[in-house]
């Protein structure tokens, strides 16, 4: 990991170079210094706000075993980088902490009830700068019922509501919807991809797409992007990570086409250009439209078995790519990253590496393991990363940006265990199962 020159302000080093000026003043005025977590000699008196252990608030009854630490802080953190505001295009977040795209699972044949309302606006009384939703459905055949419906003009009213009801929650809280499509992982006997090459493990085999079919997946993802912003949603993050359809494409693991869609990185990520170029179409240049995929195919702390998938040479070379399209932002992540613990401090934020390789002038998000306040704060001053994503901490504690805004908590109560993602799948609602002592 390199460390950058530093320089001292107000009494505290941080980093100068900032690649993306628009953020620089934000990630300057800080105060605290990455040298700590980054292991790199420090002398500034200002460096030591990294977290103190002790036993930490748990409002959802949980045990830390086994977890990092819920550390306690002995202040507020309103002047900390993570609670500073910045952009992604055209749309300030008030603060650095965006809700990472997660299932709600709380939709009866795709109809949001009052639970999946609920998860929204949980968060934005919990503080969250911005919620992603999961990923919602752009095309019938490619849905589970318990996933939100976005394929046709008539749920835009519905969505409309969703926004409403976290507007009059927080008027600053932003909310994006996450538009894509899943390929071969949920979608019954309509299983696509670039090729017939599927991911290894469980992840289930595929059958080549022709142009045709990529033209029409295309299209009614453009148009699921129209309907978000004609419900007065922010913006939309395209998923293009976890082995979905645009994941495949942009992988050379499973991307083997030799056409228009395969063979280079060029190719590869003709699909997202073709969808940003119509969907800049109907929604303008000023919606943001942002993008999430992985930085590396084997994933996290616990690597799936495969080679000759995105590294992070291929991941900055797709990500370079990418950045030359009308996209607002690149939300780092990696293969079927929500099956990884974080059981030790070493494993947080454990696509940092990637997302600081990134050489792009457009917005990078962290999303995985993200756990501890200081931490992220002192990632963000290194002007590396812009915006931290977070899933499962959200899932156990909504109003976690709060408690660490007002200095009640470094870390968080969510052990990682997973429990969330494996029992929605087979029960559907998203809810912390975590063991409660
Ligand atoms: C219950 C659950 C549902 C998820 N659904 C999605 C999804 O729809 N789209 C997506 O990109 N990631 C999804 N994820 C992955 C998260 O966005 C995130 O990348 C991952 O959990 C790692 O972040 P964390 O360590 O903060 O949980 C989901 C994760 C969980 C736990």
């Amino acid at each position: 990991m390199k460390c950058r020159q530093s320089r001292q302000i107000k009494g505290y080093e941080t980093f100068s170079i900032n690649r993306r000026t628009f953020l620089k003043g934000a990630a300057s005025v800080a105060g605290v210094s990455l040298l700590t977590t980054l292991g790199c000699e420090s002398t500034s008196e200002g460096d030591d706000l990294t977290s103190d252990s002790g036993s930490g608030d748990d409002s959802a009854g949980g045990t830390d075993s086994g977890q990092a630490d819920t550390s306690v802080h002995s202040g507020d953190r309103s002047g900390a980088t993570l609670f500073l505001p910045a952009t992604i295009g055209t749309v300030e977040l008030k603060n650095r902490i965006l809700r990472s795209a997660t299932e709600e699972a709380y939709c009866k044949k795709g109809v949001p009830t009052s639970e999946y309302t609920k998860v929204f606006t949980d968060l934005a009384a919990g503080g969250a700068g911005a919620i992603i939703s999961g990923i919602a459905v752009s095309a019938l055949e490619d849905s589970m019922p318990f996933m939100l419906y976005a394929y046709d003009d008539e749920f835009i009213e519905r969505f409309a509501e969703i926004r409403q009801a976290v507007r009059d929650v927080d008027p600053d809280c932003k909310v994006f919807a996450q538009v894509g499509h899943t390929g071969h992982r949920y979608s019954g006997d309509k299983r696509i991809g670039p090729t017939d090459k599927s991911w290894p493990g469980d992840f289930k085999p595929m059958r080549a797409m022709d142009v045709e079919e990529i033209a029409y997946v295309v299209e009614q993802v453009a148009q699921t992007i129209r309907r978000f912003k004609d419900a007065g949603w922010d913006g939309v993050e395209i998923h293009g990570g976890h082995g979905y359809l645009i994941s495949s494409f942009l992988s050379p693991y499973t991307n083997t086409r030799t056409d228009e869609y395969g063979g280079s990185v060029q190719a590869r990520v003709q699909i997202v250009k073709d969808l940003v170029d119509r969907s800049r179409e109907l929604v303008g240049d000023d919606y943001p439209i942002f993008i999430k995929f992985n930085s590396d195919d084997r994933g996290g702390t616990e690597p799936l078995d495969l080679e000759g998938g995105i590294d992070q040479k291929i991941f900055i070379e797709t990500a370079n790519e990418l950045a030359k399209m009308k996209i607002d932002a690149i939300d780092v992540s990696g293969n079927d990253c929500s099956q990884f613990g974080v059981n030790d401090p070493e494993e947080q934020s454990y696509f940092k590496d990637a997302a600081i390789a990134l050489e792009v002038d457009i917005p990078v998000i962290l999303t995985g393991g993200n756990r501890d306040a200081d931490d992220l704060t002192a990632l963000l001053d290194t002007g590396e990363v812009d915006f931290i994503g977070i899933s499962r901490p959200l899932i156990r504690e909504p109003d976690l940006a709060n408690k660490w805004l007002s200095g009640q908590t470094s870390g968080t109560a969510c052990i990682s265990c997973n429990q969330c993602t494996d029992l929605m799948n087979l029960i559907g609602g998203m809810r912390c199962h975590a063991v409660k002592s």
